[in-house]
């Protein structure tokens, strides 16, 4: 006889226990769990985008909100003889533990990919790790006791904020403008904390294409920024997933390459150019900053993932990396400019956004009476989601902003996608005109909304 689990697939034992549903967290659990919390996980804060995530991975859902590269565009059959050559030559050694800070081999495809954007780090400078993300943990964690001074970008990478707040650092946040970080700004900052007596221990730039503004830092500032780090023994963290994601204008050089690897400390990942689910990235930094962050990687995780590294070897190997990031960077200008014309096309013109030369990511701002984290609600209900702006800062500003990502979407969804946000925005301009009795003026007629029939796309469901 058949039972009901069996038909779901799964033989149930009958020595298994039943499995406990939780169904909601009683005060009397909280009681009991809260008073062995840590300090810290009081200033610990979620990931906007990583909440989002559950949300927009319902198919209906057009999402605009992740920082996803478009993992589709790899090849599946190079994939597949990929890790078929790696069962078949290497299989026990990519089934087993690896060494700490990563193996020879991917610190060589490593160094290749820097050496593309100009810079030659010795490979024993660096460690491969879980991600940039883990990187970025393990600088936190190396650097930052509770209350120290750390300077980002003003909006900065959404989930860069909950690491920094994991270890309790004292973030301050220097706005930026087309040309990326204010430098201006950013040495009144370092000014006012010296005569407070305060040093802070890294300033954290994603100086290209950034996540999320989209803006890149011109030169000057760039040299500004490294002679600043020198003048006050600051590190830099430089994050940079997106640098050879460009689709127009002259490269820049790296704070990297700039300053020689002194007092940059830099981080890298294969998340944007390979994989994210491969989850490999690294960190170069001068050796008595690398042996602390290794320590902290033991700790971690023991080492990054083995078969993920033995497959990045291959891939390197097939001598092809360069002309699929070609690939990609033909692929997501048309999606960026897809993204651009519909935000003309859709968006009132109280609106402004950001025109990146590469990256992933458009950064909007609507007029101050509208609220993105409000906003996300309505736009749900239109399924189509973003990230709101509020999640890029530490102190609730960004209150009218939207981080907009164009690598995940064709152009027709990206259209539709920007159309749905562009109405309940259109709604809520005219609903604060009419409330104030400001004179409106005519916004452009949308001409999808006049006629649903014609130039809709009908999408195909995910
Ligand atoms: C600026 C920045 N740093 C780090 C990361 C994390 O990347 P990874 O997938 O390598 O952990 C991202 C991902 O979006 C990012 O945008």
């Amino acid at each position: 006889m058949t039972g009901p689990s069996e038909q779901e697939g799964r033989p149930q034992r009958s020595s298994e226990p039943p499995r406990r549903r939780r169904s909601h967290t009683t005060s009397r659990d909280l009681e009991r769990y809260t008073g062995l919390f840590a300090r810290r996980t009081q200033v610990m804060r979620s990931s906007a985008m990583r909440d989002l995530m559950a949300i927009t991975a319902r198919p209906e859902v057009i999402s605009l909100a992740g920082g996803l590269p478009d993992t589709s565009t790899f090849p599946a059959d190079s994939f597949a003889a990929q890790m078929t050559r790696i069962a078949h030559e290497s299989s026990a050694e990519a089934l087993q533990y690896g060494p700490t800070e990563g193996f020879e081999e991917t610190k060589a495809c490593i160094v290749e990919v820097m050496e593309e954007e100009g810079m030659s780090p010795d490979p024993d400078d660096l460690i491969v790790t879980t991600g940039g993300q883990q990187a970025i943990d393990l600088i936190a964690k190396t650097l930052v006791n509770p209350g120290d001074p750390v300077i980002c970008e003003a909006p900065t990478y959404p989930g860069a904020v909950p690491a920094f707040c994991s270890y309790e650092a004292d973030v301050h946040q220097v706005s930026t403008d087309e040309n990326g970080m204010r430098i201006d700004e950013l040495e009144e900052l370092l000014a006012a904390l010296a005569t407070a007596g305060r040093r802070p221990k890294f300033i954290y730039s994603v100086p290209s294409f950034q996540n999320p503004a989209g803006v890149t830092m011109s030169e000057d500032r760039r040299r500004r920024l490294v002679e600043l780090a020198r003048e006050h023994e600051v590190l830099i963290c430089e994050d940079n997933p997106y640098g050879l994601l460009r689709y127009d204008g002259d490269p820049q050089p790296t704070l990297y390459s700039l300053d020689g690897g002194d007092y940059v400390l830099y981080l890298g990942t294969f998340s944007k150019i390979l994989s994210p689910g491969i989850r490999i990235g690294w960190v170069v930094a001068p050796p008595p900053v690398l042996e602390k962050i290794g320590l902290g990687k033991q700790a971690a995780d023991l080492c990054t993932s083995t078969l993920t590294q033995y497959f990045v070897r291959e891939y390197f190997a097939e001598g092809r990396w360069r002309e699929y990031i070609g690939d990609l960077v033909g692929i997501y200008r048309d999606r960026r400019d897809a993204m651009l014309d519909a935000l003309e096309r859709h968006f009132p013109e109280q609106a402004e956004w950001t025109r990146p030369e590469g990256g992933l990511f458009i950064w909007a701002t609507l007029p101050d009476y509208i609220d993105t984290t409000d906003l996300l609600a309505k736009a749900l209900r239109e399924n189509v989601a973003f990230v709101p702006g509020r999640a890029a800062y530490v102190d609730g500003r960004g209150g009218s902003s939207m981080r907009l990502n164009f690598s995940a979407s064709g152009e027709d969804e990206l259209r539709e996608g920007i159309r749905r946000i562009g109405r309940v925005v259109n709604e809520q301009v005219a609903l604060y005109e009419t409330i104030t009795g400001e004179h409106r003026a005519e916004p452009a007629p949308d001409p999808e909304d006049d006629d649903p029939g014609g130039e809709v796309v009908p999408l195909p469901k995910r």
